[in-house]
């Protein structure tokens, strides 16, 4: 039953990261089949880095930074460890949402068309802006040594619903971009005749929502959670002489008792009320 749950969320995992793998191909088959490549000339081909990154940096890297923490062979890593490599992957996806965007007003401006007059500029500027916000925030909660114990802890519910919250925005906004990329781009044949361009994306659209889909199944399991450092220790040394490196059956013992609540009582009881939070 335990190793069930390992299963289950092996198949969630693997799911998420072949889907996100073929939006990637999509994105990419999209701008270098058919429309202009990839370029830095003012042109449509510095345009085609805009959905280029958003889907391969803001999207997948997103999705990723975000359920790192969960993978149950990194348990045995530091908390810190993982710390640094949520925030590389999220510093990572911020920036190719930058360079997304630099492409994408130098395209405006250099073809002397308006910015900003669009509702999907508007929200993904606001996207950007407040991802940026969190990634500070971030970092100054819980990578800086000074901040307080009890504000890491109180800000942790937060954090993961604004971050959760930003990831199902930034696909809502790529779906009105790809939307509005396919009704200004398609001529001849149009959008609405359905040409094999037009279809193709469209896959990619409902790719990208199977993948928020997966990623946010996958970062709300109760059970799925990283332990606390303090119970991944007493399991480590309660089993007496196995394998440490053996995450596996640490994650099928913790499945049953891995809810918030539990670790809850095990915080309760110990010196550090927050380490959950840390
Ligand atoms: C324009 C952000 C995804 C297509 C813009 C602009 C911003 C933006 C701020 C305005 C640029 C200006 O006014 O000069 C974002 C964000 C995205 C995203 C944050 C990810 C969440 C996409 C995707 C496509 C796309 C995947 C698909 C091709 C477009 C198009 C424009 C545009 C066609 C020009 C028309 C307009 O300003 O609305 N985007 N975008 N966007 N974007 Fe995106
Ligand atoms: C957890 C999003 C930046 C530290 C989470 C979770 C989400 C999230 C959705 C819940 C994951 C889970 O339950 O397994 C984001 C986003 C960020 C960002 C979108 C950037 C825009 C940061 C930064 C730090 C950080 C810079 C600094 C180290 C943490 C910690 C947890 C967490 C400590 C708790 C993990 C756990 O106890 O299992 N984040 N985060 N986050 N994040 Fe972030």
């Amino acid at each position: 039953m335990e190793m069930e749950n390992f299963k289950h969320f092996l198949v969630a995992l693997c799911a998420a990261g072949a889907v996100g793998l073929v939006s990637i191909i999509f994105v990419l088959r999209w701008v270098l089949h058919y429309k202009e490549g990839l370029g830095w000339d003012g042109g449509l081909a510095e345009f085609n880095w805009h959905p280029v990154l958003i889907v391969t940096g803001f999207v997948f890297l997103q999705g990723m930074a975000i359920i790192v923490y969960r993978l149950p062979w990194t348990w045995r890593c530091s908390k810190l460890t993982m710390k640094f490599i949520h925030a590389g992957l999220n510093l990572l996806a911020f920036i190719c949402a930058v360079i997304s965007m630099v492409a994408v007003f130098d395209f405006h401006n250099a073809a002397k068309i308006p910015n900003m007059y669009s509702l999907h500029s508007w929200l993904g500027l606001i996207a950007v802006t407040l991802y940026c916000l969190q990634l500070v925030l971030g970092v100054g909660m819980y990578l800086i040594p000074i901040t307080p114990v009890s504000w890491r802890a109180a800000f942790m519910p937060l954090h993961v619903y604004s971050g959760l919250l930003l990831f199902s925005s930034v696909i809502a906004v790529a779906l009105m971009g790809i939307t509005e990329k396919l009704i200004f781009g398609l001529s001849n044949p149009k959008y609405k005749d359905s040409p094999p361009e037009a279809i193709f994306v469209n896959v990619l659209g409902v790719l990208l929502v199977v993948f928020g889909a997966l990623i946010l199944w996958i970062a709300t399991r109760a059970s799925w959670k990283r332990p606390n450092d303090q119970i991944l220790h007493s399991l480590h040394t309660n089993v007496g002489g196995e394998d440490n490196t053996k995450v596996g059956p640490a994650m099928s013992q913790l499945s049953d008792a891995a809810d918030d609540e539990a670790f809850g009582d095990v915080r309760r009881r110990s010196n550090k009320p927050d380490d959950q939070a840390n």
